[in-house]
């Protein structure tokens, strides 16, 4: 039995046919309608969700099996106390497979440990979210048409961003990669991020506070918004919210080819009036998210591809 806890969980081949299984899963939607007939997903979401819940959910369901799941910690007996490792081997006697998104790091791995089925971290605090990281390798190879050979640019809050460690974790595994890291000091990649995978790999990367300095390098630029739930106090919030806003005098300054990606959701970080520029892959990138969920729904439960 397998679980999905980190990006690294699959190796670069299976990362690799997982991605073309999402392409033909894109491309023929209803040959796939009922490998998952009788199966069950359960969401167990104790941190709010739109798109990671509900994809997933949309995910499991256009594969033919069904859905069952918590929305908030507030409608589940963690309200009362109970532990992860509880929940996880009840919800282990109900469904086939589990999403589990929870505030707290590791939480996922915990579960992992006391479960008799397949968990899939959706988010664990400030740690990864290895399907987001998915979505995202699918946009860019969709969009570019490679993983390697180009350079990433995160932006944002660098510090706290589940997705982006998740991301970087599974770039590094390319050749050619580069990236430029832009965020306020305060918000910059964890140094154990820097230290045992961008060094320990030799990654070319520099580090910036200036957005538009980097601009005209990018073949990605990566926004992220600043993870409000994850600061300590309000104030250093407020004052760092609205350090980055991507607007078309921006997009002027960039490749005609560079693609913009966020994992959503926006608050100020993005201008509406980019999302009409054709650079612009975020709603796209949401589309795909589906389609790695049902890749990665048969992978872990070991569904034969229809032929
Ligand atoms: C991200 C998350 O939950 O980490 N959202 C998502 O899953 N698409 C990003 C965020 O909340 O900022």
């Amino acid at each position: 039995m397998r679980h999905l806890l980190s990006p690294l969980d699959l190796s670069v081949e299976e990362t690799d046919q997982l991605l073309s299984l999402a392409s033909d899963i894109e491309k023929n939607r209803s040959k796939y309608a009922h490998v998952c007939d009788g199966k069950k997903l359960a969401t167990l979401f104790f941190e709010p969700s739109t798109r990671t819940r509900l994809s997933f959910e949309s995910a499991m369901l256009s594969l033919g099996g069904s859905v069952l799941g918590v929305s908030s910690a507030d409608s589940s007996s963690a309200a009362k106390g109970e532990s992860v490792s509880d929940t996880i081997r009840v919800i282990s006697c109900y469904a086939d497979i589990c999403a589990m998104r929870h505030p707290k790091e590791g939480s996922a791995y915990v579960a992992a440990s006391k479960s008799s089925i397949p968990v899939i971290n959706a988010g664990d605090g400030g740690h990864q979210h290895p399907t987001q990281t998915l979505t995202d390798l699918l946009t860019i190879k969709s969009l570019k048409g490679r993983l390697g050979d180009m350079t990433v640019g995160l932006c944002g809050d660098l510090k706290f961003g589940r997705t982006v460690h998740s991301l970087i974790h599974a770039l590094v595994r390319y050749p050619g990669i580069r990236f430029v890291l832009i965020s306020p000091p305060e918000l910059k990649v964890p140094d154990y991020i820097k230290e045992n995978v961008l060094d320990a790999n030799h990654i070319p990367y520099r580090e910036t506070t200036n957005l538009d300095d980097a601009m005209e390098e990018l073949d990605i630029l990566y926004m992220t918004r600043v993870q409000r739930e994850r600061f300590f106090n309000e104030e250093d919030y407020i004052r760092m919210k609205d350090c980055y806003i991507l607007d078309q005098e921006k997009m002027k300054l960039a490749k005609p080819d560079m693609f913009v990606l966020h994992p959503l959701p926006r608050v100020n970080e993005i201008s509406v009036e980019v999302d009409d520029d054709p650079r612009a892959a975020y709603f796209k990138q949401a589309q795909y998210g589906v389609y790695v969920r049902m890749a990665l729904i048969m992978t872990l439960l070991e569904v034969e591809k229809p032929c």
